[in-house]
């Protein structure tokens, strides 16, 4: 693994190559350094935030604000990865005067490098503007989910012929925009395949098979932080919840009884400012 700063000419030359672009999402600094460090291409911050770090029910609540204030956290910890951020639910879609005041927002604020945006034709002249004033712009179709409410729920979109041509179209209209990748999520792999032969730029897949030219995830799901989510598309490595907590319960139990903290978790005073101790008579 090279050392130097992943750039979008890199993550296109990846699809020529033929070799895997892999991509994670951070929310903060400590997440940021450890993706970074072991290498991944692409970090994410994904306004999944919402719902990983605050809570929310979905990402329809997350705020511009809140994507520049974790921007602003993951580039400090972000050295060789792409870093791109996610256009939250309505900074995009009422104007394209507020798409690129806001996508400007999280270049100059946040230090993002890319942005990402949910919509394929109906996005088209945003994706143009975006890319004309020179902010790179990932696509991003199929289950898109700031549509949740149009979708009734979390659902796998375009197993249907109709909808698939739409998903397909969508897709090589932002590559007509100038987008320089499209995240796929939610499709079937068969679809998924076709889209990422057509297309020259790559496409990432979440939810969407091993034929993409690279694989997103959100770093909770991987790792065993987002409790009882756990959807067919997600393979965990590890369960950091579970070590967290047992770790928090030994912790509980050495306070109770006493064994935490011992001597050489303490401090002492200096031997001149000690007092000697007054021996009772
Ligand atoms: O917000 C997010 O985490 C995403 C995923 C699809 C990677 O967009």
């Amino acid at each position: 693994m090279e050392n130097t700063k992943v750039t979008i000419i890199d993550i296109q030359r990846m699809k020529s190559q033929k070799k895997k672009i892999t991509a994670l999402t951070a929310y903060d600094y400590p997440f940021a350094k450890l993706l970074d460090e072991a290498g991944v291409d692409i970090i994410l911050v994904g306004d999944s935030l919402g719902m990983t770090v605050l809570g929310y029910e979905n990402t329809l609540s997350v705020t511009i604000e809140d994507m520049i204030y974790h921007t602003k956290a993951v580039k400090r910890g972000v050295k060789r990865a792409l870093l791109m951020a996610d256009m939250p639910f309505m900074s995009y879609q009422v104007s394209i005067d507020e798409a690129l005041e806001n996508a400007g927002r999280l270049v100059k604020e946040g230090g993002a490098e890319a942005v990402k945006l949910e919509g394929g034709i109906v996005m088209q002249d945003t994706v143009a503007a975006l890319v004309d004033v020179g902010i790179p712009v990932m696509g991003h179709v199929g289950l898109t989910p700031q549509s949740i409410h149009k979708f009734g729920g979390y659902k796998v979109q375009g197993r249907k012929q109709a909808q698939a041509r739409e998903i397909v179209e969508d897709a090589k209209a932002l590559e007509d925009a100038g987008a320089f990748s499209v995240l796929l999520e939610g499709i079937p792999l068969e679809l998924a395949k076709e889209i990422t032969n057509t297309l020259k730029i790559p496409t990432i897949g979440i939810g969407a098979g091993a034929f993409c030219d690279g694989q997103i995830m959100v770093i909770h799901d991987i790792i065993g932080l987002s409790g009882e989510f756990k959807p067919k598309f997600v393979k965990q490595y590890v369960d950091i919840g579970e070590i967290v907590k047992n770790a928090v319960k030994e912790y509980m139990k050495d306070v109770s009884d006493g064994s935490f903290p011992r001597e050489d978790h303490s401090y002492f005073m200096e031997k001149s400012h000690l007092r000697p101790v007054q021996k009772k008579q």
